[in-house]
Protein backbone atom coordinates (compact mmCIF):
# COMPACT_ATOMS: atom_id res chain seq x y z
CA UNK A 1 0.00 0.00 0.00
CA UNK A 2 1.28 3.51 -1.21
CA UNK A 3 0.78 4.50 3.21
CA UNK A 4 3.36 6.08 5.02
CA UNK A 5 4.00 7.75 8.21
CA UNK A 6 5.42 10.99 10.03
CA UNK A 7 6.36 10.49 13.18
CA UNK A 8 7.84 12.10 16.19
CA UNK A 9 6.22 15.06 16.48
CA UNK A 10 4.07 17.00 18.09
CA UNK A 11 0.32 18.01 16.32
CA UNK A 12 -1.30 20.90 16.23
CA UNK A 13 -4.59 19.96 14.71
CA UNK A 14 -6.66 22.77 15.34
CA UNK A 15 -9.67 20.99 14.31
CA UNK A 16 -12.09 21.33 17.24
CA UNK A 17 -12.92 24.90 18.05
CA UNK A 18 -13.37 23.94 21.65
CA UNK A 19 -9.74 22.33 22.35
CA UNK A 20 -7.52 25.26 21.29
CA UNK A 21 -4.75 23.90 19.18
CA UNK A 22 -6.20 20.48 19.87
CA UNK A 23 -2.37 19.25 20.38
CA UNK A 24 -1.26 15.54 20.39
CA UNK A 25 2.07 14.79 21.51
CA UNK A 26 4.53 11.77 20.23
CA UNK A 27 1.74 12.44 17.28
CA UNK A 28 1.50 10.58 14.30
CA UNK A 29 0.03 10.89 10.50
CA UNK A 30 -0.63 8.59 7.98
CA UNK A 31 -0.67 10.11 4.96
CA UNK A 32 -2.23 8.30 1.87
CA UNK A 33 -1.54 9.61 -1.65
CA UNK A 34 -2.22 13.59 -1.23
CA UNK A 35 -4.64 13.56 2.06
CA UNK A 36 -4.67 12.00 5.64
CA UNK A 37 -5.49 8.68 6.02
CA UNK A 38 -5.05 8.75 9.81
CA UNK A 39 -3.82 10.76 12.82
CA UNK A 40 -3.35 10.87 16.65
CA UNK A 41 -1.11 9.70 19.34
CA UNK A 42 2.18 7.30 18.56
CA UNK A 43 0.29 4.55 21.07
CA UNK A 44 -3.02 4.58 19.21
CA UNK A 45 -1.70 3.51 15.86
CA UNK A 46 -4.63 1.39 14.16
CA UNK A 47 -2.35 -2.04 13.46
CA UNK A 48 -3.07 -1.99 9.52
CA UNK A 49 -0.93 0.70 9.50
CA UNK A 50 1.97 -0.39 11.67
CA UNK A 51 4.54 -1.79 8.23
CA UNK A 52 4.16 1.58 6.76
CA UNK A 53 7.31 2.76 5.94
CA UNK A 54 8.28 6.07 8.62
CA UNK A 55 9.51 9.81 8.36
CA UNK A 56 11.04 11.08 11.30
CA UNK A 57 10.37 14.60 12.19
CA UNK A 58 12.80 14.86 15.07
CA UNK A 59 10.38 15.81 17.63
CA UNK A 60 9.25 18.86 15.86
CA UNK A 61 5.57 20.60 15.67
CA UNK A 62 3.30 20.10 12.64
CA UNK A 63 0.26 22.22 12.16
CA UNK A 64 -1.32 22.54 8.95
CA UNK A 65 0.27 24.16 5.91
CA UNK A 66 -0.59 28.08 5.97
CA UNK A 67 -3.06 29.68 3.72
CA UNK A 68 -2.48 33.15 3.03
CA UNK A 69 -6.50 34.45 2.01
CA UNK A 70 -6.05 37.38 0.88
CA UNK A 71 -3.34 39.02 -1.74
CA UNK A 72 -2.62 41.20 -4.66
CA UNK A 73 0.76 38.83 -5.40
CA UNK A 74 0.40 39.69 -8.95
CA UNK A 75 1.44 43.52 -10.23
CA UNK A 76 3.71 45.72 -11.81
CA UNK A 77 6.75 48.08 -10.48
CA UNK A 78 7.00 49.13 -6.64
CA UNK A 79 5.66 52.32 -5.00
CA UNK A 80 8.47 52.83 -2.32
CA UNK A 81 8.04 56.70 -3.75
CA UNK A 82 4.57 56.78 -2.34
CA UNK A 83 5.97 55.34 0.76
CA UNK A 84 8.45 58.50 1.47
CA UNK A 85 5.14 60.83 0.39
CA UNK A 86 3.65 58.81 3.03
CA UNK A 87 6.43 59.31 5.35
CA UNK A 88 6.44 62.91 4.66
CA UNK A 89 2.72 63.19 5.69
CA UNK A 90 0.85 62.96 2.74
CA UNK A 91 -2.24 60.52 3.39
CA UNK A 92 -2.61 57.31 1.44
CA UNK A 93 -6.55 58.68 0.25
CA UNK A 94 -4.77 61.97 -1.04
CA UNK A 95 -1.82 59.81 -2.99
CA UNK A 96 -4.93 57.67 -4.62
CA UNK A 97 -7.11 61.05 -5.29
CA UNK A 98 -4.19 62.16 -7.30
CA UNK A 99 -3.88 59.38 -9.18
CA UNK A 100 -1.63 57.31 -7.50
CA UNK A 101 -2.09 54.82 -5.56
CA UNK A 102 -3.59 51.66 -7.30
CA UNK A 103 -3.67 53.65 -10.59
CA UNK A 104 0.04 53.71 -10.78
CA UNK A 105 -0.13 49.89 -10.18
CA UNK A 106 -2.46 49.57 -13.09
CA UNK A 107 -0.39 51.72 -15.37
CA UNK A 108 2.94 49.31 -14.38
CA UNK A 109 0.73 46.28 -14.57
CA UNK A 110 -0.68 46.87 -17.83
CA UNK A 111 2.81 47.96 -19.44
CA UNK A 112 4.30 44.95 -17.76
CA UNK A 113 4.17 41.26 -20.04
CA UNK A 114 2.36 38.28 -18.50
CA UNK A 115 5.94 36.86 -18.15
CA UNK A 116 7.74 39.73 -16.57
CA UNK A 117 3.83 39.57 -13.83
CA UNK A 118 4.97 35.66 -13.24
CA UNK A 119 8.82 36.63 -12.81
CA UNK A 120 7.65 39.15 -10.04
CA UNK A 121 4.85 37.37 -8.37
CA UNK A 122 7.39 34.06 -8.23
CA UNK A 123 9.48 36.00 -6.30
CA UNK A 124 6.85 37.10 -3.65
CA UNK A 125 5.36 33.48 -4.02
CA UNK A 126 8.02 31.99 -2.98
CA UNK A 127 8.58 34.10 0.46
CA UNK A 128 5.24 32.84 1.08
CA UNK A 129 6.15 29.46 0.59
CA UNK A 130 9.41 29.24 2.92
CA UNK A 131 7.32 30.15 5.52
CA UNK A 132 5.08 27.23 5.39
CA UNK A 133 1.55 28.66 2.83
CA UNK A 134 0.82 25.94 1.02
CA UNK A 135 -2.26 27.92 -0.09
CA UNK A 136 -2.54 31.35 -1.44
CA UNK A 137 -5.67 33.39 -2.75
CA UNK A 138 -4.42 36.34 -5.71
CA UNK A 139 -6.71 38.92 -6.86
CA UNK A 140 -6.75 40.83 -10.20
CA UNK A 141 -7.58 44.53 -9.88
CA UNK A 142 -4.57 46.40 -11.54
CA UNK A 143 -5.28 45.73 -14.83
CA UNK A 144 -9.03 47.36 -14.91
CA UNK A 145 -9.26 46.92 -18.39
CA UNK A 146 -10.46 43.03 -19.93
CA UNK A 147 -6.99 42.57 -21.68
CA UNK A 148 -5.06 43.68 -18.54
CA UNK A 149 -7.27 41.27 -15.62
CA UNK A 150 -7.48 38.23 -17.84
CA UNK A 151 -3.27 38.75 -18.24
CA UNK A 152 -3.04 38.82 -14.15
CA UNK A 153 -5.68 35.79 -13.58
CA UNK A 154 -3.30 34.06 -16.52
CA UNK A 155 -0.39 34.73 -14.57
CA UNK A 156 -1.98 33.24 -11.22
CA UNK A 157 -3.02 30.35 -12.43
CA UNK A 158 0.56 30.13 -13.58
CA UNK A 159 2.21 30.33 -10.77
CA UNK A 160 0.55 27.15 -9.35
CA UNK A 161 1.64 25.15 -12.34
CA UNK A 162 5.31 26.65 -11.88
CA UNK A 163 5.44 26.15 -8.01
CA UNK A 164 3.50 23.54 -5.43
CA UNK A 165 1.03 25.39 -4.34
CA UNK A 166 -2.71 25.67 -4.59
CA UNK A 167 -4.28 29.38 -6.15
CA UNK A 168 -7.41 30.66 -5.54
CA UNK A 169 -8.26 33.79 -7.50
CA UNK A 170 -10.51 36.59 -7.28
CA UNK A 171 -11.35 38.86 -9.67
CA UNK A 172 -10.96 42.84 -8.16
CA UNK A 173 -12.30 44.43 -11.31
CA UNK A 174 -14.54 46.54 -8.86
CA UNK A 175 -10.87 48.18 -7.07
CA UNK A 176 -10.37 51.40 -8.15
CA UNK A 177 -11.53 53.88 -11.02
CA UNK A 178 -8.62 53.55 -14.22
CA UNK A 179 -7.91 57.18 -15.42
CA UNK A 180 -10.08 56.32 -18.79
CA UNK A 181 -13.09 56.80 -16.64
CA UNK A 182 -12.05 59.35 -13.77
CA UNK A 183 -15.34 60.76 -12.63
CA UNK A 184 -17.40 57.70 -14.09
CA UNK A 185 -17.47 55.15 -11.80
CA UNK A 186 -20.98 54.06 -12.79
CA UNK A 187 -19.77 53.83 -16.76
CA UNK A 188 -16.67 51.83 -15.82
CA UNK A 189 -18.68 49.32 -13.51
CA UNK A 190 -21.36 49.20 -16.41
CA UNK A 191 -18.61 49.19 -19.72
CA UNK A 192 -16.00 47.60 -18.64
CA UNK A 193 -15.74 45.71 -15.30
CA UNK A 194 -18.81 43.57 -15.94
CA UNK A 195 -17.31 42.95 -19.10
CA UNK A 196 -14.35 41.86 -18.15
CA UNK A 197 -15.80 39.81 -15.08
CA UNK A 198 -17.79 37.71 -18.43
CA UNK A 199 -14.74 37.25 -20.23
CA UNK A 200 -12.75 36.37 -17.06
CA UNK A 201 -15.10 33.94 -15.98
CA UNK A 202 -15.78 32.23 -19.60
CA UNK A 203 -11.99 31.89 -19.98
CA UNK A 204 -12.40 30.04 -16.69
CA UNK A 205 -10.21 32.37 -14.53
CA UNK A 206 -12.39 32.97 -11.39
CA UNK A 207 -12.99 31.68 -8.32
CA UNK A 208 -14.61 34.19 -6.40
CA UNK A 209 -15.40 38.03 -7.57
CA UNK A 210 -14.12 40.39 -4.69
CA UNK A 211 -14.41 44.67 -4.45
CA UNK A 212 -13.48 47.91 -3.23
CA UNK A 213 -15.95 49.79 -1.48
CA UNK A 214 -14.82 52.84 -0.28
CA UNK A 215 -14.51 56.60 -0.88
CA UNK A 216 -11.63 56.45 -3.03
CA UNK A 217 -13.16 53.55 -4.88
CA UNK A 218 -16.67 52.57 -5.52
CA UNK A 219 -20.12 53.00 -3.35
CA UNK A 220 -22.57 50.33 -2.03
CA UNK A 221 -24.57 50.67 -5.46
CA UNK A 222 -22.21 50.09 -7.50
CA UNK A 223 -20.73 47.20 -5.82
CA UNK A 224 -23.73 45.58 -5.69
CA UNK A 225 -24.21 45.56 -9.57
CA UNK A 226 -21.32 43.50 -9.34
CA UNK A 227 -22.50 41.24 -6.49
CA UNK A 228 -25.31 40.45 -8.52
CA UNK A 229 -23.78 39.60 -11.68
CA UNK A 230 -21.67 37.49 -9.05
CA UNK A 231 -25.37 36.02 -7.93
CA UNK A 232 -26.13 35.04 -11.60
CA UNK A 233 -22.86 33.55 -12.17
CA UNK A 234 -22.84 31.36 -9.35
CA UNK A 235 -19.79 32.66 -8.19
CA UNK A 236 -18.94 33.67 -4.21
CA UNK A 237 -17.94 37.11 -3.50
CA UNK A 238 -15.94 38.75 -0.77
CA UNK A 239 -15.22 42.36 -0.46
CA UNK A 240 -12.50 45.28 0.91
CA UNK A 241 -14.81 46.57 3.51
CA UNK A 242 -14.40 48.95 6.39
CA UNK A 243 -10.95 50.17 5.69
CA UNK A 244 -10.99 53.45 5.67
CA UNK A 245 -14.57 54.43 6.58
CA UNK A 246 -18.13 52.52 7.20
CA UNK A 247 -19.99 52.69 3.83
CA UNK A 248 -21.73 49.68 5.56
CA UNK A 249 -19.72 47.47 2.81
CA UNK A 250 -19.83 44.29 5.34
CA UNK A 251 -23.29 44.09 6.06
CA UNK A 252 -23.79 44.41 1.85
CA UNK A 253 -21.41 41.68 1.43
CA UNK A 254 -23.65 39.75 4.20
CA UNK A 255 -26.42 40.18 2.16
CA UNK A 256 -24.79 38.32 -0.77
CA UNK A 257 -23.38 35.58 1.86
CA UNK A 258 -20.22 36.72 1.46
CA UNK A 259 -16.90 34.20 2.24
CA UNK A 260 -15.43 37.15 3.59
CA UNK A 261 -15.49 40.77 4.44
CA UNK A 262 -11.66 42.15 4.87
CA UNK A 263 -9.88 44.74 6.59
CA UNK A 264 -13.33 46.42 8.98
CA UNK A 265 -11.41 48.42 10.84
CA UNK A 266 -14.21 51.22 10.61
CA UNK A 267 -16.82 47.70 10.99
CA UNK A 268 -19.98 48.60 13.01
CA UNK A 269 -22.00 46.78 15.70
CA UNK A 270 -24.78 46.19 12.29
CA UNK A 271 -21.96 45.08 10.10
CA UNK A 272 -20.70 42.38 12.61
CA UNK A 273 -24.42 41.28 13.43
CA UNK A 274 -25.40 41.08 9.27
CA UNK A 275 -21.90 38.76 9.18
CA UNK A 276 -22.55 36.73 12.28
CA UNK A 277 -25.86 35.96 10.34
CA UNK A 278 -24.31 34.86 7.27
CA UNK A 279 -21.65 33.07 8.71
CA UNK A 280 -18.80 35.90 6.83
CA UNK A 281 -15.40 35.41 7.66
CA UNK A 282 -13.74 38.60 8.91
CA UNK A 283 -10.18 38.95 7.19
CA UNK A 284 -8.03 41.19 9.21
CA UNK A 285 -5.22 42.56 7.12
CA UNK A 286 -2.41 43.61 9.95
CA UNK A 287 -0.02 44.60 7.22
CA UNK A 288 -1.95 47.16 5.54
CA UNK A 289 -3.31 48.72 9.52
CA UNK A 290 0.35 48.49 9.86
CA UNK A 291 2.07 50.35 6.80
CA UNK A 292 -0.56 52.83 6.78
CA UNK A 293 -0.09 53.96 10.41
CA UNK A 294 -3.76 53.63 10.67
CA UNK A 295 -4.71 53.99 14.67
CA UNK A 296 -8.43 52.92 14.18
CA UNK A 297 -8.27 49.41 15.23
CA UNK A 298 -10.52 46.32 13.68
CA UNK A 299 -13.39 45.41 16.50
CA UNK A 300 -11.76 42.30 18.16
CA UNK A 301 -13.53 41.58 20.99
CA UNK A 302 -17.43 42.40 19.50
CA UNK A 303 -16.55 40.16 16.30
CA UNK A 304 -14.94 37.15 18.96
CA UNK A 305 -18.41 37.70 21.36
CA UNK A 306 -20.47 37.24 17.93
CA UNK A 307 -18.81 34.36 16.88
CA UNK A 308 -17.64 35.92 13.65
CA UNK A 309 -14.35 33.43 12.63
CA UNK A 310 -11.26 36.08 12.21
CA UNK A 311 -8.46 34.88 9.71
CA UNK A 312 -5.50 36.76 9.02
CA UNK A 313 -3.54 37.50 5.93
CA UNK A 314 -0.66 39.33 4.47
CA UNK A 315 -2.90 41.49 2.05
CA UNK A 316 0.38 41.31 -0.16
CA UNK A 317 -0.04 44.19 -2.02
CA UNK A 318 2.90 47.48 -3.82
CA UNK A 319 0.54 50.25 -1.88
CA UNK A 320 -0.90 49.38 1.50
CA UNK A 321 0.87 46.15 2.46
CA UNK A 322 4.36 45.29 0.80
CA UNK A 323 4.84 42.44 3.08
CA UNK A 324 5.27 38.60 1.81
CA UNK A 325 5.96 37.06 5.76
CA UNK A 326 3.19 35.35 6.84
CA UNK A 327 4.72 34.32 10.10
CA UNK A 328 5.54 38.44 10.92
CA UNK A 329 1.44 38.63 10.06
CA UNK A 330 1.04 36.31 12.99
CA UNK A 331 3.12 38.49 14.80
CA UNK A 332 1.33 41.56 14.06
CA UNK A 333 -2.15 40.46 14.50
CA UNK A 334 -1.14 39.86 18.23
CA UNK A 335 1.11 42.75 18.87
CA UNK A 336 -1.39 45.25 16.80
CA UNK A 337 -5.25 44.01 17.40
CA UNK A 338 -4.89 41.60 20.72
CA UNK A 339 -5.45 38.23 18.92
CA UNK A 340 -3.83 35.27 21.06
CA UNK A 341 -1.30 33.25 19.24
CA UNK A 342 -3.93 30.93 18.57
CA UNK A 343 -6.52 32.82 17.38
CA UNK A 344 -3.93 34.43 14.98
CA UNK A 345 -2.45 30.62 14.06
CA UNK A 346 -6.32 29.19 13.18
CA UNK A 347 -6.44 32.32 10.90
CA UNK A 348 -3.98 31.40 8.74
CA UNK A 349 -5.33 28.21 8.33
CA UNK A 350 -8.98 26.61 9.58
CA UNK A 351 -10.53 30.40 9.05
CA UNK A 352 -8.27 31.50 6.13
CA UNK A 353 -9.60 27.95 4.42
CA UNK A 354 -12.96 29.09 5.23
CA UNK A 355 -12.32 32.45 4.07
CA UNK A 356 -11.67 30.71 0.44
CA UNK A 357 -14.51 28.53 0.73
CA UNK A 358 -12.26 25.51 1.28
CA UNK A 359 -13.30 22.80 2.99
CA UNK A 360 -10.52 20.05 2.56
CA UNK A 361 -7.85 21.85 4.36
CA UNK A 362 -6.71 24.25 6.85
CA UNK A 363 -6.88 21.27 9.68
CA UNK A 364 -4.74 17.88 10.50
CA UNK A 365 -7.71 15.52 10.40
CA UNK A 366 -8.22 11.85 8.79
CA UNK A 367 -9.94 13.62 5.29
CA UNK A 368 -8.31 16.61 4.99
CA UNK A 369 -5.24 17.15 2.49
CA UNK A 370 -1.82 16.54 3.43
CA UNK A 371 -1.13 20.37 3.57
CA UNK A 372 1.33 20.51 6.73
CA UNK A 373 3.82 22.88 7.88
CA UNK A 374 7.06 21.35 10.17
CA UNK A 375 8.28 23.65 12.39
CA UNK A 376 11.21 23.43 14.43
CA UNK A 377 9.67 25.26 17.63
CA UNK A 378 8.38 23.66 20.70
CA UNK A 379 5.04 25.34 21.17
CA UNK A 380 2.87 27.10 18.40
CA UNK A 381 2.72 30.14 20.28
CA UNK A 382 6.42 30.20 19.02
CA UNK A 383 5.04 30.89 15.57
CA UNK A 384 3.61 34.10 16.54
CA UNK A 385 5.91 35.43 19.16
CA UNK A 386 9.43 35.33 17.39
CA UNK A 387 10.06 38.60 15.05
CA UNK A 388 11.75 38.14 11.52
CA UNK A 389 12.62 34.45 12.09
CA UNK A 390 11.83 31.44 10.43
CA UNK A 391 11.61 27.92 12.08
CA UNK A 392 10.25 26.28 9.26
CA UNK A 393 11.89 22.83 8.69
CA UNK A 394 9.68 21.34 5.65
CA UNK A 395 6.40 21.57 3.85
CA UNK A 396 4.41 18.77 2.74
CA UNK A 397 1.69 19.77 -0.13
CA UNK A 398 -0.61 16.72 -0.98
CA UNK A 399 1.35 14.94 0.54
CA UNK A 400 4.54 15.24 -0.93
CA UNK A 401 7.60 16.79 1.18
CA UNK A 402 9.18 20.00 -0.43
CA UNK A 403 9.91 23.07 0.33
O1 LIG B 1 -6.11 45.56 0.26
N1 LIG B 1 -7.79 48.33 -0.14
C1 LIG B 1 -7.63 48.17 -1.34
N2 LIG B 1 -6.76 47.41 -1.95
C2 LIG B 1 -5.48 47.04 -1.43
C3 LIG B 1 -4.48 48.11 -1.61
C4 LIG B 1 -4.09 48.24 -2.96
C5 LIG B 1 -3.00 49.24 -3.21
O2 LIG B 1 -2.79 50.23 -2.46
O3 LIG B 1 -2.35 48.98 -4.22
C6 LIG B 1 -5.56 46.63 0.02
O4 LIG B 1 -5.08 47.30 0.92
FE1 LIG C 1 -6.49 43.92 -0.44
Amino acid sequence: MSNRILCNTTLACLDDADRGYALVADGEIVIDGDHIAWCGPADALPTAYADCPRTDLGGRLTTPALIDCHTHLVFGGNRAREFEERLSGVPYAEIARRGGGINATVNATRSSTEDDLLAGALQRADALIAEGVATLEIKSGYGLDTETELKMLRVARRLADARRISVQTSFLGAHAVPPEYAGNADGYIDQCCLPALEAAVAAGLVDAIDGFCEGIAFSGDQIERVFQRAAALGLPVKLHAEQLSDLGGAALAARYQALSADHLEYLSADGIAAMQQSGTVAVLLPGAFYTLRETRHPPVQALRDAGVPIAIATDCNPGSSPLTSPLLALNMACTLFGLTPLEALLGMTRNAARALGLDDRGVIAAGARADLAVWDVETPAELAYRIGYNPLSERYVAGRSEL
